[in-house]
């Protein structure tokens, strides 16, 4: 049969998601060279807008996050393929109109990315199998939230499962979309010298740090209903903690990948209320100062109290043979100092020190943002001559990415959205950056055991500050242990 033509079908075209980084990554995928000459962009949403209008606002959108990278030639090609439906998922011809807008289905192969509220799968994703455009080798890409809990996140997952079978449903997790959360793939798995030391006898303990300047903004209605551990924790951060645990998996096919995964997701231990208090911190911004503001803080932003969190910090332990006594602490905030995502692989100490006491322990700091950069501390004779013995310094070998690769002649290379990557993957079929079903459903279980166990016995969040550190008792957390945070 002759290959069939492939559609972009964005529901939720008009929306936030989609202006800020839905059309430029396809606009910029489309600059690359990576869409199809015949690839059709059909947006979707409740509203009627005029064409032009249309065209206008997604062509807005494009040049504000693209700017000065967007080449002559790249508009009006990307707009030509775009047209848009306005369609209210309360309408039961819903499917039939989007179909008389699509033409002949069976000579389609249809991508649909619900850019919508997960309360809309459902109807949605009803609409499309009536219709019959749901069928084989059409696929669907959702994003979180997808649910607050194991309970309602299978809610989600069965309404969405009815009309897409697993191998056809994209769930995205942007980290896994970034160009240095993929690069952690290559440093374990195609170098020889950290993978016999990645374990529990060489490495003391890891650190996963995503700390963000932003307070909640506008998006306070969403997020008081989850938090800190449901926001972030629960996708974004266990998912690198999925890549930094794994076992290697016998190729890079998206079932070996993730098998992997969900198996450090199984062996995170329980955290259960008589020690949520010595293993986790809650905390809450309260007034401060950050990025250069004043901060009236999280419950005066909301105009009411409230016990939810703004910065979670974990000890958690894959308890398998790779890791047991390796604690992985995993924390993440709003309202902090910097904006950083950084990984901190912390070695043993040498078993035997002839230099005394000089000799720090080596230390691997992979940086995701806002620079990309992987540094490992060695220790060195400290150069000269000394009376009393052999003087040590740590030195660094440091790796910038962003000075080896992110350069094209005298012009710095654009940083890519996350969402270009995805987008590819999924039109090009290839799930292995996407998350499993038994992955999320892995992880809310451990995430749902915190919760409780919060409710049980860490029912407030401790204040901090705004613009400062987080809460004090996110630092006791590595002091018990003796241990401190890399700041
Ligand atoms: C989102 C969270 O998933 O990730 C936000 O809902 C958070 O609260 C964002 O700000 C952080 O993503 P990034 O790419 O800016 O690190």
């Amino acid at each position: 049969s002759p290959a069939r033509q492939p559609v972009f079908v964005l529901v939720g075209g008009t929306g936030d998601l989609a202006l800020r980084m839905l059309w430029p990554s396809l606009a910029m995928l489309d600059q690359d060279g990576f869409l199809s000459d015949d690839l059709r962009v059909v947006s979707v949403a409740r509203e009627a807008v005029a064409k032009t209008e249309f065209l206008g606002r997604v062509q807005g959108a494009i040049e504000k996050r693209i700017n000065k990278d967007l080449e002559d030639g790249t508009l009006d090609r990307f707009l030509k393929r775009v047209s848009h439906v306005a369609l209210d998922a309360s309408d039961p011809e819903w499917g039939n109109k989007l179909k008389a807008e699509l033409g002949d289905i069976d000579t389609l192969d249809i991508v649909y990315f619900l850019s919508v509220s997960p309360t809309l799968f459902k109807p949605i994703c009803e609409h499309l199998e009536t219709a019959g455009l749901s069928r084989a080798p059409n696929r669907v890409i959702i994003e979180k939230p997808l649910g607050r809990d194991l309970a309602s996140s299978k809610v989600i997952n069965d309404s969405v499962a009815h009309a897409f079978e697993e191998t056809r449903t994209f769930r995205i997790d942007h980290y896994l979309g970034k160009e240095t959360v993929q690069n952690l793939l290559a440093l374990r798995f195609a170098n020889t010298v950290f993978e016999p030391l990645w374990n529990a006898q060489s490495i003391d303990h890891v650190q996963v740090t995503v700390s963000e300047t932003v307070g909640t903004g506008d998006r306070l209605g969403y997020y008081d209903d989850y938090g800190a551990l449901r926001d972030m924790v629960q996708n974004h951060l266990l998912q690198l903690v999925c890549l930094l645990a794994m076992e290697p998996p016998s190729n890079f096919n998206s079932d070996a990948l993730r098998d992997e995964k969900v198996k450090v997701l199984r062996s995170l231990k329980p955290i259960t209320a008589d020690v949520v208090k010595e293993v986790t911190a809650r905390g809450q911004y309260g007034a401060g100062f950050a990025e250069g503001h004043q901060v009236a803080g999280y419950e005066a932003e909301k105009g009411s109290p409230s016990n939810t969190e703004t910065y979670v910090a974990i000890k958690a332990e894959v308890a398998n043979w790779r890791w047991s006594g390796t604690p992985f602490y995993l924390r993440t905030g709003k309202a902090l100092p910097s904006r950083t995502t950084e990984i901190v692989i912390q070695f043993r100490a040498v078993p035997h020190s002839i230099f005394g006491a000089a000799a720090q322990p080596n230390r691997l700091v992979i940086r995701l943002q806002p620079d990309e950069d992987i540094k490992l501390t060695v220790m060195n004779k400290a150069p000269g001559l000394s009376a009393d013995g052999m003087q040590l310094q740590p030195l660094d070998l440091s790796l910038s990415l962003t000075n080896a690769f992110d350069s094209n002649g005298d012009k710095p290379s654009r940083r890519r959205i996350a969402y270009e990557r995805l987008i590819l993957d999924a039109l090009n079929g290839n799930n292995a950056a996407f998350v499993r079903r038994d992955e999320v459903e892995a992880a809310w279980t451990w995430i749902d055991g915190i919760s409780a166990a919060w409710a049980e016995a860490y029912p407030k969040p401790q204040l901090y500050p705004a613009g400062s550190n987080g809460p004090i008792s996110a630092h006791m957390l590595l002091e018990r242990d003796k241990r401190v945070w890399n700041d």
